[in-house]
């Protein structure tokens, strides 16, 4: 007869997820994304003056971008702490990468662009 009192915090998370734009298609997100994954002009734009600066430099201690060992045990986290450690910071991570303008949606485009594989240029 009770029960269904104290969901409200897990339906609020389940909520932003789904806000933005996580609920995916195919596949859950506790493991690192197979299929290289494309940004926009505008996002391509924020990655190179923000993320780039440190997750391509091995010596900040960031996961480097399209290290997908590296990603892995970061994505196992799940996404409510990625949100909160992208935007909050974490450690080496500065609040929001250094980008003031991104939104957590973009923030979470941005790590599965470098969590994903480089896409396969051909030799
Ligand atoms: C000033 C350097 C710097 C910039 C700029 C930066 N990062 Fe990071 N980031 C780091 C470091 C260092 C870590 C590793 C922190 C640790 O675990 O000690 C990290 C970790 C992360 C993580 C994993 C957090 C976790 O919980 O394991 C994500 C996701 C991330 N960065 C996303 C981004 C995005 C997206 C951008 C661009 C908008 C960005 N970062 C810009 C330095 C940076």
């Amino acid at each position: 007869m009770r029960g269904r009192k104290r969901h409200g915090a897990a339906l609020a998370a389940a909520a932003l997820v789904a806000l933005l734009g996580l609920h995916g298609c195919d596949q859950k997100s506790d493991t690192a994304p197979l299929q290289p994954v494309k940004l926009d002009d505008r996002l391509s734009g924020i990655y190179d003056y923000s993320c780039k600066a440190c997750h391509v430099n091995d010596a900040t201690g960031a996961p480097q971008s399209h290290d997908v060992a590296a990603w892995k045990p970061r994505l196992d986290q799940g996404e409510t702490v990625l949100i909160d450690h992208m935007v909050n910071g974490f450690r080496g991570m500065p609040p929001l990468g250094q980008c003031i303008e991104c939104s957590a949606g973009d923030l979470v485009t941005l790590m599965q662009y470098m969590a994903s594989p480089a896409e396969e240029k051909p030799e």
